[in-house]
């Protein structure tokens, strides 16, 4: 008799039950939904923040070059930040440039052709007749460049001091000319002694053509610059036009070469700057660059006397084939191998 009832209370109670299931089922998938909405919040809020990270520390930030074959490491100094490009340098351009260190150990490697100019035709002749240095011998040939620079330093020195006694006496000189040097130097004075100051055929800088013996003749007499003191213009002002006096006395043991107050040598002016104000030779200036200032480190900074800027660094030759370099673009700049394992990129800034 109470069946119908019975069934009335039975169905209210499963109705119950399953309002309450359904309560459960919407609230666990509330929670599901919440978790998960948090999930995704916090990680999109993480990948911003390391993108916010990124563009504060990466060069590569906004401006990557697509044709860049390597890429700076997140540390990669100054100009790289700004963007780059990747350029291919040859084994044989290790051996070209401003910067090469030809010395005991490190030969010259001859190229096909040398861009030599005579200096008996390439130096200035004033309405006057004068000429802002001498020479030895009419057959005296320079790199053409580095001719050019000579002309300006000497002229600016002549200019300012009235002074025309300078006396170029050798410059360019092939391997046989060395050699006949060397063997006359040996035979004459014994080879430990002729080591001091002739550098065996192959390894003398007068090989690249950018490099100079400068003296002194006045009142009838050979004389040295350091002797004369209107000439010490010529050491305090060298360095303005890329050149460096490249055997100083203190340093002969690290150059292996003893004092020449005479040898010049054209490395391009940031660089005659920075070794010039720090007292360096260019064996102890190839080195830090090497140590100190490669691509990804912090580059050099140098800034000459006429407000121009420079930023220089170090790239690691391959050791097989190409080395790629990279470089900042928008910027002028140039490349220079130092002759062993090295390539050295100078940057125009301003
Ligand atoms: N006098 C320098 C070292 C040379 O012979 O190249
Ligand atoms: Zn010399």
């Amino acid at each position: 008799m109470n069946y119908g009832q019975n069934r009335s209370y039975g169905g209210r109670s499963r109705r119950r039950r399953r309002q309450r299931m359904m309560k459960t089922i919407l609230l666990s998938f509330i929670v599901v939904l919440l978790v998960a909405g948090t999930a995704i919040l916090l990680v999109s809020l993480k990948r911003i923040s390391e993108r916010e990270e990124n563009r504060e520390t990466s060069p590569l930030t906004d401006t990557v070059d697509t044709s860049a074959q390597t890429t700076p490491e997140d540390t990669a100094g100054g100009v790289l930040k700004e963007g780059f490009i990747t350029k291919k340098f040859t084994p044989e351009e290790l051996h070209r440039g401003d910067l090469i260190l030809v010395r005991a150990g490190a030969p010259y490697v001859f190229p096909e052709k040398m861009n030599l100019q005579d200096l008996y035709t390439g130096r200035k002749k004033y309405d006057n007749g004068a000429r802002a240095f001498q020479i030895s011998t009419a057959d005296l040939e320079l790199d053409s460049f580095v001719l050019s620079k000579l002309n300006e330093m000497t002229e600016t020195f002549y200019e300012t001091t009235g002074e025309r006694g300078l006396l170029v006496k050798s410059a360019f000189r092939s391997e046989e000319s060395q050699k006949e040097l060397f063997d006359y130097r040996v035979e004459r004075d014994g080879e430990k002694e002729a080591l001091k100051y002739v550098a065996r055929p192959g390894e003398s800088e007068h090989h690249t053509a950018m490099a100079f013996d400068m003296s002194v003749y006045k009142d009838g007499a050979n004389t040295y610059i350091s002797d004369e003191e209107e000439y010490l213009w010529i050491y305090e002002n060298a360095h303005k036009y890329g050149f460096i006096l490249r055997y100083p006395e203190e340093k002969a043991d690290i150059t292996g070469i003893a004092y020449e107050a005479w040898h010049f040598r054209y490395v391009g002016v940031p660089h005659a700057y920075y070794i010039y104000k720090e007292g360096l030779v260019l064996e102890e200036y190839i080195e830090l660059l090497r140590n100190e200032h490669a691509y990804d480190d912090i580059h050099l900074t140098v800034e000459s006397d006429d407000g121009i800027s420079y930023e220089i660094y170090y790239v690691p030759a391959s050791e097989s084939g190409d080395t790629d370099i990279i470089l900042p673009s928008g910027y002028e700049y140039t490349v220079s191998g130092n002759n062993t394992d090295g390539f050295i990129v100078t940057v125009k800034l301003s």
